[in-house]
């Protein structure tokens, strides 16, 4: 089919060896992408990937011929966004917090309602007096979190942990090409905080944890339509709380005493994790403040309380 149609030819030379990979433009590429139903923000965004080149250019140059294979290339990237890849994933990257972030397969897609926890993270940090507030990110991901507090609150000292290497390499790269220097600790929750405890006590504890850990359950209906998704970052056991119940259990042997843990859950999750700061810690101390924080669209996205090392008053 010729390149008005929903095909393209794939740029093998079926008039001979010698011909050059075919090549597309932006019309008939947005053309293809409108009778297949995508966006055309997607669409844009795609081109833009492919192309090198910014929509405005697109849009006015859209006779323009993109280049040798950007036919085949731009079929593939079309079929993948259909069938549900993330936009992220497929252009390499994603703007989270007014930070141009890197992410792959290896991490999540940061979302939106992540945002909620940042700005509540940063407002916390900018109460706070000290020159060199310590900060922690359980589970870091694409470093979305930590990066966008470090660039927001470049006096914090900010940690964050993942168990994933290649999540962690994505995050470091990022951090790097944004000059946002940030400590990346590779391991299983708290246990990847045991390099600090050898570096001495001045950092053994911090002035605020924050954490958007796997929280969907483990049979969510919801589960199918996110695959391309790493499942370690999505997934936390029978009810989706198991992270959940770890980062609660244990922050308070990392937080300093009037310290705020804030974390982020699903939208049906906010009296499960109220409940969670209501049990009493084993390590003593308890937990005041609970406080929520809603979402964009509106829904109790996030849950946190400040830490008291004294037991409560009986
Ligand atoms: C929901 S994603 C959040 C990613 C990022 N913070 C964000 O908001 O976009 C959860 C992250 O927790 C990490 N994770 C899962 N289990 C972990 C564990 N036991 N210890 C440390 N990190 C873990 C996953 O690899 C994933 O990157």
């Amino acid at each position: 089919m010729n390149s008005d149609g929903d095909q393209v030819d794939s740029g093998s030379a079926a008039s001979g060896a010698t011909a050059a990979p075919a090549t597309i433009d932006a019309a008939t590429a947005l053309g293809q992408a409108r009778r297949l139903g995508l966006p055309r923000l997607d669409a844009l965004c795609l081109l833009e990937a492919l192309s090198n080149k910014p929509r405005a250019w697109l849009i006015a140059h859209d006779d323009v011929d993109l280049g040798p294979g950007t036919a085949t290339r731009w079929t593939d990237l079309l079929k993948r966004r259909l069938a549900g890849e993330p936009l992220a994933y497929l252009v390499g990257g994603r703007e989270f917090h007014g930070l141009w972030l890197d992410v792959n397969p290896a991490v999540l897609d940061p979302r939106p309602d992540t945002e909620t926890l940042v700005d509540w993270a940063i407002e916390i940090l900018g109460q706070d007096v000290k020159t060199t507030p310590h900060v922690l990110d359980l589970g870091t991901g694409s470093g979305a979190i930590a990066l966008a507090i470090k660039n927001a609150t470049p006096t914090a000292d900010v940690t964050a942990v993942d168990l994933s290497p290649d999540a962690l390499a994505t995050a470091r790269n990022s951090g790097e090409r944004l000059g946002l220097p940030v400590r990346w600790l590779l391991g299983d929750w708290w246990q990847a905080l045991d390099p600090l405890t050898r570096e001495g006590a001045a950092t053994r504890r911090f002035d605020l944890i924050v954490s958007n850990p796997p929280y969907i359950a483990e049979h969510d209906p919801h589960l199918p339509a996110l695959h391309h998704e790493p499942t370690q970052a999505l997934v936390s056991g029978f009810d989706g709380l198991d992270a959940l119940r770890v980062l609660v259990a244990q922050a308070g042997d990392w937080l300093q005493c009037g310290a705020w843990l804030l974390l982020e859950h699903g939208h049906d999750q906010a009296a499960a994790v109220a409940e969670l700061f209501g049990t009493p810690p084993v390590c003593g101390g308890h937990w005041v403040d609970v406080t929520h924080r809603l979402d964009l669209p509106g829904h109790v996205r996030c849950t946190g309380a400040r830490w008291l090392t004294a037991k409560p008053a009986s």
